[in-house]
This record gives structure tokens, C-alpha cells and sequence, in this order.
């Protein structure tokens, strides 16, 4: 049976599913409801210094929704906890005293100031904690005050308070990402080089999910007045795998543990965060949606998964993506593969046709003999996967690799297996720019 203990950092936990620091881990009653409901661990919502913040009191949320209600996206415009501090502080004690086999982080945002940081650091280390989340990702509302993602856009800071926090505490120290930035290998850079013991992400992108065209303003309004907020849930996952991955991959940072973020729904998500380097994977938007219990077919599927695969333990496959991870101009460009269309699973709505003959490549017939079929013709064909996403039947259209050797009937070339010369092969762009120059 495949054994999903994780220990991440040092903090132990019995399966790699954290709950995100969010509503879902803001007070004892929801963090307890969750770890009775199987989680391995919660990062509590962000505590910052008292007075605590005040939050809107009209809607909080937008939504994305797919065509049957699904939730796709999530925007929000909260705060971090508007709880009293000392509430927080001695609901984690408690709660730690009671789940000792359950990993507890601390999330934490204040002012840019060593003495903030020290006196908050002190206060969390009495709870009893396994470790803090340092929130520099927030992007509403705190980033206009100096923190969140206000800080997490500037590398030095990054590196300073983290330095800080490092040395005025013995505590784990994961630093928690912003996407809000060009290339998110510079902050988790600036977060290692201060000490820290892992990077998190990602936190919300920045975003308006839509406009309220009777009242003129950004959904969710209030009162008349718009502000953007920060999305999140399965929309976002694409966008959180890559930061991953280049995190995963960036020579500075490899081996640094990542806590990976971001729209994980299924057990599934949560496996590719893993073999993208993710340790464990925290989840806020799902639990929001289904409820804490979702956690059980996490569980479950993975577990399951390993043992198909022969996996005993999570260390098994965590990361084992990241060397297929690479830049364009390593791609094979001798491996062909030409969409095939399932003729008993065609309904002949014809979308692969017009997106083909409209957009791409006039590889898709409409009628054959007079009659109304389509078939990809293989001399036209590149390969390039739309019909297959825009098919309405799922495994209808699939793409097939051709055989090493075989000609391509578009190309006229012959089909290679992978480049053993590659980097003087004719078909490396790269190459042939180095040979002319
Ligand atoms: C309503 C709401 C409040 C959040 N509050 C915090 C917070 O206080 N601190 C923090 O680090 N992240 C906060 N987040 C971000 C989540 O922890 C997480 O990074 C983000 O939602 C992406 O994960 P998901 O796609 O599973 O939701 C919040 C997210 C939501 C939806």
C-alpha cells in the first residue's frame, strides 16, 4: 500500500494535502472540522498586528463559471484575518496541542520593520507551531499598505525580511510567492538567499472577473465601487504549474522545497504539482467549493495511483517531471504525429473541420464521395492538436505519433526517434544560427 506520509521541511504531516491559508483555515472550528475530515496539514490565515484589519461587508467574491455552474475561477477582494491576534495565537496553540500529527504553519504579514517581525515572530513560536508562511503574495488591500505582494515584487525585500525572520526565529520559514511579476525565479531566488527553507505558490493573480454593465462598475461591487482582487481555483492551475516548474528547474534555486499552489481540485493536480517538485500541495478554492471532505477522494486517488505505478512513497515521483521540463529550441522536430479521427465516435458536428479549414491547416475534410465525413488528410496534416481540443467527444480525435523512419507525407522527411546529435542537428534552429554566424 503506498504510504503518503510527507515530511516537508522537517514538518511532518500524514498525507501532502495542506489546506492554504484562506477562510477554509482562519479559526480553530473550521481548522479542527478539517483535520477530522483528513487533511495533513493547514497554513492558518494570515495574522498581521493588531488592531486586526476591517474587511468589506458586501460581496468578497467573483466567479468564472463554465456553462454548467462549474467553478472555474475565483476572485477575492478579503484581507488578511480581521480576528483579534491574541484569539488566533491561542486557537493554533490549542489546536497543535490537539492534532500533534498534523502540520501547522502560521501565515504572517506585517510591516517591513525587524521589530514587527521579531515580536510577531515570538508570539507564534509560543503556539507551538511547526513553522510560519511569510504572505508576500496578498494583492488587494495590503499590497497598497507596503505588504503582500508589494513586498514580494522586490527581490531585496524579499531577501531582507526573510534574512530577518531566519534569524530571530527557529522556526521553518517557507516563503509564499506572488505570480503578480515577469520571471518568478528572481523572488524565489531573493527567498533563498535569505535563508529561507522553502518557497509556497502561488498566491491570487491579480484580476477583474467581470463588469457590471447597468451600474458601470468591476464585479464584486460595492456600494457603486469596484477594486481588482486576486483569482484563483482551477483557472489558475496552468499558470502555478509553470512558476513550479521553473523554480524546479532554475540551477540557483534546484532543490530548494516548493509547496505547490493553485487551483488543485483532484488528486490528480495535486500529483502534478508533485512531479513538478511540489513536496506538498496546499488547496484553498476547492475546499471552498466542495467542502473540507474532498479531501478524502484526494487521499484515495493518489494512494491509488501510487500503487498502479509501484510508487511506495511520495518521495517517489516527487520532481520526476522536472528533467522533461525544457526550452523550445530542445524540442525534437523530427517527431511527427498526425490527428486521427474515430469515425464510430464522430456525431459530425464538424467543429474540427472549420477550426482547421478556418484557422490552421485545411487538413480536415468535410465530405467524402458526396457524403458528409471528415477525415484528416495526412499531407496537409501538422500536427497541431486544435481539432482535437475543440472536439466536443473526448477521445474522438487523438493524436498519433508516427513510427522512427517512416516519411512524413507533408514533410517528405524521415521520422526521428530523438536527436543524439542534437545540438548540431540542421533541424536545431540554434544550430543552424551558431553554423551561419
Ligand atoms: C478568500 C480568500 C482569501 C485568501 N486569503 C489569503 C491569506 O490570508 N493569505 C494567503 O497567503 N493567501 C490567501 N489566499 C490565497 C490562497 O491561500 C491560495 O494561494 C490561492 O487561493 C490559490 O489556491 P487555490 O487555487 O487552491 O484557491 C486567499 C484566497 C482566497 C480565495
Amino acid at each position: 500500500m503506498a504510504d503518503l506520509r510527507t515530511e516537508f521541511i522537517g514538518i511532518k504531516s500524514p498525507n501532502p494535502f495542506w489546506l492554504a491559508s484562506a477562510p477554509p483555515t482562519d479559526k480553530e472550528y473550521n481548522v479542527v472540522r478539517a483535520f477530522k475530515a483528513g487533511w495533513g496539514g493547514v497554513v492558518w490565515k494570515t495574522l498581521g498586528e493588531d488592531p486586526p484589519v476591517v474587511n468589506v461587508n458586501g460581496p468578497r467574491y467573483g466567479a468564472i463559471h463554465g456553462k454548467d455552474r462549474q467553478l472555474i475561477g475565483l476572485n477575492n477582494i478579503e484581507l488578511i484575518t480581521d480576528r483579534p491576534l491574541e484569539v488566533n495565537l491561542r486557537e493554533i496553540k490549542q489546536v497543535k496541542r490537539d492534532w500533534p500529527d498534523r502540520a501547522l504553519v502560521v501565515s504572517l504579514m506585517v510591516p517591513c520593520e525587524e521589530q514587527s517581525w521579531i515580536d510577531i515572530l515570538r508570539k507564534v513560536e509560543d503556539t507551538g507551531a511547526d513553522g510560519v508562511e511569510l504572505n508576500f503574495g496578498c494583492p488587494h488591500g495590503m499590497s497598497e499598505r507596503g505588504m503582500g505582494s508589494a513586498v514580494g515584487q522586490v527581490p531585496e525585500y524579499i531577501e531582507m525580511v526573510t534574512r530577518w525572520v531566519k534569524q530571530h526565529s527557529r522556526m521553518p520559514c517557507i516563503v509564499k510567492l506572488t505570480p503578480n511579476i515577469t520571471d518568478v525565479r528572481k523572488p524565489a531566488q531573493a527567498a533563498h538567499a535569505g535563508g529561507a527553507d522553502a518557497v509556497s505558490l502561488i498566491n491570487t493573480i491579480n484580476s477583474i472577473t467581470g463588469v457590471d454593465l447597468d451600474m458601470m462598475s468591476p464585479s464584486p461591487t460595492v456600494d457603486g465601487k469596484g477594486a481588482h482582487g486576486g483569482y484563483c481555483g482551477p483557472a489558475v492551475k496552468p499558470i502555478a504549474l509553470n512558476m513550479v516548474a521553473e523554480i524546479a528547474r532554475d540551477p540557483v534555486t534546484r532543490g530548494l522545497p516548493i509547496s505547490g499552489i493553485g487551483g488543485v481540485t483532484t488528486w490528480r493536480d495535486a500529483a502534478e504539482f508533485m512531479a513538478l517538485g511540489a513536496g506538498t500541495v496546499q488547496v484553498c478554492t476547492a475546499a471552498m467549493t466542495y467542502g473540507f471532505k474532498v479531501v478524502q477522494d484526494m487521499i484515495d486517488g493518489l494512494g491509488d495511483w501510487m500503487d498502479e505505478k509501484g510508487h511506495t512513497s511520495v518521495d517517489q515521483f516527487t520532481g520526476a517531471a522536472v528533467p522533461n521540463v525544457t526550452d523550445w529550441q530542445y524540442l525534437n522536430l523530427n517527431y511527427i504525429a498526425k490527428a486521427k479521427i474515430d469515425q464510430d465516435l464522430c456525431i459530425k458536428c464538424g467543429r474540427c473541420h472549420i477550426a482547421c479549414e478556418d484557422t490552421s491547416h485545411q487538413a480536415i475534410t468535410s465530405m467524402v464521395d458526396g457524403a458528409r465525413k471528415f477525415e484528416v488528410i495526412d499531407e496537409e496534416c501538422v500536427g497541431c492538436n486544435l481539432c482535437v481540443n475543440v472536439c466536443p467527444v473526448e477521445n474522438c480525435i487523438t493524436l498519433e505519433p508516427m513510427a522512427a523512419g517512416s516519411i512524413d507525407p507533408r514533410t517528405k522527411r524521415p521520422v526521428e526517434k530523438d536527436y543524439a546529435n542534437w545540438t548540431t542537428h540542421p533541424n536545431n534552429p540554434m544550430a543552424v544560427k551558431e553554423a551561419a554566424e
